[in-house]
């Protein structure tokens, strides 16, 4: 009944490590929804990793592809709304984070350094976090871009407890 109701996609945003691709998943199972990973269309679309991309063309190149790939996603013609997991950093571009507060229902998975420091482990694959203190660059980021996150409508705390508490607060909010 819940998913019949929900007439645009559902995007989750919020800092590596917050759980938006495993509770994305789980919301999209619930909801009977397909569900997307904004990070894997990217690597598909460009034949790359991320961490290959980020070295070979740079961080700026990587969030124009970003955005381009968001907004396909997004649009979606016809077709049953999906649940879409993106990249920690998709929200902080003007213009990615313009196109999905108009089309989306944002929902931003708000966890703190702690949880997101146990989440992304210590050898992370993530490009960002290579060549320093994971602790410190998360902290760090996390207070430049918790002001863009809060733009979203949305806000749930996802923090050590279970996922499926966090799940449960999700499905709260859009119901
Ligand atoms: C990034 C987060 C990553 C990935 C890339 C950049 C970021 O996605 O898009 O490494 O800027 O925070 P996750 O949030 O899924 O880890």
């Amino acid at each position: 009944a819940l998913a019949r109701r929900i007439d645009r996609p559902l995007v989750l945003v919020g800092m590596m490590g917050c759980g938006k691709s495993s509770i994305g998943r789980k919301l999209a199972q619930v909801l009977d929804l397909p569900f997307v990973d904004a990070d894997e269309e990217i690597e598909r679309a460009a034949q790359m990793t991320i961490p290959e991309i980020f070295a070979a063309y740079g961080e700026p190149y990587f969030r124009d592809g970003e955005r381009r790939v968001i907004a396909r996603l997004l649009e979606n013609p016809g077709a049953r709304p999906r649940v879409i997991a993106t990249g920690g950093g998709a929200f902080v571009n003007d213009q990615t984070r313009g196109l999905i507060l108009q089309r989306a229902i944002t929902i931003w998975l708000d966890s703190d350094v702690e949880t997101l420091v146990e989440r992304v482990g210590r050898k992370d694959h993530r490009p960002l976090l290579r060549g320093g203190d994971p602790a410190e660059i998360l902290r760090n980021l996390k207070s430049v871009r918790d002001p863009y996150y809060s733009e979203a409508p949305i806000k749930v705390v996802s923090g050590k407890a279970p996922q499926t508490r966090t799940l449960g607060k999700v499905l709260k909010e859009i119901d």
